[in-house]
């Protein structure tokens, strides 16, 4: 089965072709990030005229790229939320006109359920049943999957998602915006141990919270300023790593991304045990976070998954794949399908 999925939920216009849910014949992805760097996070307003100006074109080029013709297409798929309204309308529009044009099956798709399908690309079947930590800029939840459709929340974030800590202490440090790509990038050149930053352990809970986190960096970065001091740069390539003791802005990414890896991999570590998964999957745009796959790896104690960044982030290739397995259970939605911008998936 051929389908055709379309992501717009963001700040992404993107359109892939997937072959039965498994199997990517193309991922077109225009992003956005450049037009909404000048502003240092997404306006929605700008967001919803830019989806506008590329969805055709990027629908045309997935067809290029796989090779096909409308004809070729089984159905289509598209994400219905949660996301910007605007922004999703875009989506949703376009991929109401292509069904109903070609007479096509629609499937409305929950964009972090289909993050947790980027895991059905990378050509390793997930088993069931497992658990799945979807870390985005919008969400963080452990979600405990026993099939298909089959979900169980067991935590989710009290205040800012990981992404979205990631973004926000990446502004305070003036490293600009996606900030999860640019902490990882200082991060390297940092010590994890040199500035000890909180943790939100909220005892045995599985639920997360980040934003004290992200104040600690903002008080000591303050601190600096008051006491007229500047955060010592990253030290240039073979230099070495950073001094230990100084709080210069490697090590200060370094510490903070270690703090917010701890909490992630202790929290599914012990979720894992006490289900007794038999796998992790890592998803969202964080789940391209070289730290976290390393470490998720190395203390869960069962095999952990994650697709290649390409697929962490937002595309249409994980909504085309978790269309597929939505229609393969019978479900269509009719033409007359909303936008849900605060669509829960548990
Ligand atoms: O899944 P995504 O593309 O969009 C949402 O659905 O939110 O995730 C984007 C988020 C941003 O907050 C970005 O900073 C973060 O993923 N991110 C990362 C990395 N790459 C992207 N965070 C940490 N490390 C990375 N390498
Ligand atoms: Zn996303």
């Amino acid at each position: 089965m051929n389908v055709l999925g379309i992501e717009s939920s963001c700040d992404e216009t993107a359109a892939a072709v997937v072959i039965d849910g498994r199997r990517v014949l193309s991922n077109v992805i225009a992003s956005q990030v450049e037009v909404h760097a000048a502003f240092g996070g997404v306006v929605p307003e700008v967001a919803s005229r830019q989806h506008l100006l590329w969805i055709a074109p990027v629908v045309e080029q997935a067809l290029r790229e796989a090779k096909m013709d409308w004809a070729n297409l089984d159905a289509v798929a598209v994400t219905k939320g949660p996301g910007l309204a605007g922004s999703l309308l875009v989506g949703i529009n376009a991929s109401k006109a292509i069904a109903f044009a070609r007479g096509l099956p629609l499937i409305g798709v929950n964009h972090i359920e289909g993050h947790i399908y980027g895991n059905w690309l990378i050509g390793k079947e997930p088993v069931f049943p497992l658990l799945c930590l979807i870390v985005s800029g919008g969400h963080s939840n452990l979600i405990l999957m026993s099939n298909h459709g089959e979900y169980r929340l067991l935590g989710r974030t009290r205040d800012d998602a990981a992404g979205e800590a990631f973004d926000k202490v990446a502004r305070i440090l003036g490293l600009g915006y996606p900030g999860g790509p640019a902490i990882q990038k200082a991060a390297q050149g940092g010590e994890p141990d040199t500035v000890r930053l909180p943790r939100a352990w909220l005892r045995q809970s599985y639920d997360f919270s980040f934003s004290g986190l992200k104040t600690a960096v903002l008080r000591l970065v303050e601190k600096l300023q008051q006491e007229g001091k500047e955060l010592a740069p990253c030290p240039a390539p073979g230099e070495g790593k950073g001094v230990a003791q100084t709080i210069s802005l490697c090590n200060l990414a370094a510490s903070f991304e270690d703090a917010v890896v701890d909490v992630l991999v202790e929290k599914t570590r012990r979720a894992a045990e006490e289900f007794d998964v038999k796998m992790v999957l890592l998803a969202g745009g964080v789940a391209s976070n070289a730290s976290l796959r390393r470490r998720m790896a190395e203390t869960v104690g069962v095999t952990v998954q994650f697709p290649p960044p390409i697929l962490c982030t937002d595309n249409a290739a994980m909504i085309a794949s978790c269309g597929y397995f939505h229609l393969q259970q019978g479900e269509r939605n009719s033409l007359d399908m909303d936008v849900y911008p605060n669509l829960k998936l548990v």
